[in-house]
């Protein structure tokens, strides 16, 4: 039976790379998950379109759904089970970076008067990033104890693992990396869940930075530049097939050797 795989925030970057590899690699079925549906609709036709004639055994669908809202997520996950039978693979990517930073100066004042825009951004990516990551995880792991099991894969970070100026942001990531093992080691070995952590990556989010910021942030990488989207999607591949299947609880740097510095 085809197997099904749900991408969390499909419409572009990092997870629209991966619903395109998974669809067109390992010709799974793919539910694209997105808040935003005029932008779904067009990336499912995209991708169904470049692999058109060649796959007739899978489809490419897409469902709105705001992973930081439980009961929409267990709606939207149960649809996915009534229509295609099993829950297979779930890749938690959807994310956000709200760049809120610790403010630069020591001063008193430049302090207490960034606490309510800190939080509130720490509040977001804890909101989207972390609790997103565990009410998809926990949701899915239902469907796929009740098949033949799974595999989720997470999407951390390299500010995940290093300090960070925007605390919400590196929290919520760690945090993943720990929940990660977590899921892990209370799944095994029916479902294996896995976790990549890109470095800088050339996608919607790292665009934002301004050029000199990139520049910068390029000379710290050992391989001098940003890794592109397919270069996530072939690990996120490899982690959802049987290829990887002794694999579990790991978090796989994908960064050009940013770590090494
Ligand atoms: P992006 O900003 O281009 O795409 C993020 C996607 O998540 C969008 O489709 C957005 O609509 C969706 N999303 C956000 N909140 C959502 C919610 N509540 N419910 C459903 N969907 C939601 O980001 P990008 O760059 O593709 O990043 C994808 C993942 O990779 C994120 O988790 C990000 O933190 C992570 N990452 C990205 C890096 C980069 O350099 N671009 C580096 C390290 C990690």
């Amino acid at each position: 039976m085809t197997k099904t795989a749900i991408v969390t925030g499909a419409s572009r970057g990092i997870g629209k790379a991966i619903a395109k590899e998974l669809f067109s690699g390992l010709r799974y079925n793919v539910i694209l998950l997105s808040r935003n549906p005029n932008e779904i609709n067009a990336v499912s036709e995209e991708i169904k379109a470049n692999c058109k004639g060649r796959f007739y055994d899978c489809d490419c669908i897409p469902y709105n759904c705001d992973i930081s809202n439980k009961d929409n997520v267990r709606e939207t996950f149960s649809k996915v089970y009534c229509d295609f039978g099993s829950i297979d693979v779930l890749v938690n990517n959807a994310g956000i970076n709200s760049r809120k930073t610790f403010p630069k100066s020591r001063n008193l004042d430049d302090w207490v008067k960034n606490f309510d825009d800190n939080l509130r951004g720490f509040d977001e990516e804890v909101a989207i990033n972390l609790r997103g990551t565990f009410i998809c995880s926990y949701l899915a792991s239902a469907y796929m104890l009740s098949g033949i099991g799974g595999s989720i894969i997470n999407i951390s970070s390299v500010k995940g693992r290093e300090p960070t100026t925007s605390p919400g942001y590196g929290a919520s990531k760690s945090g993943i990396i720990k929940l990660t093992k977590d899921f892990a080691k209370a799944l095994a070995p029916d479902i294996r869940v896995n976790c990549i952590a890109p470095g800088f990556i050339d996608t919607g989010m790292t665009s934002e930075l301004p050029e000199d910021k990139k520049e910068d942030y390029k000379k710290m990488i050992p391989f001098k530049r940003f890794g592109s989207v397919e270069e996530i999607a072939r690990v996120a591949r490899f982690l959802a097939s049987q290829d990887s299947a002794y694999i579990t609880g790991a978090s796989i740097d994908v960064n050009g050797g940013y770590l090494m510095r």
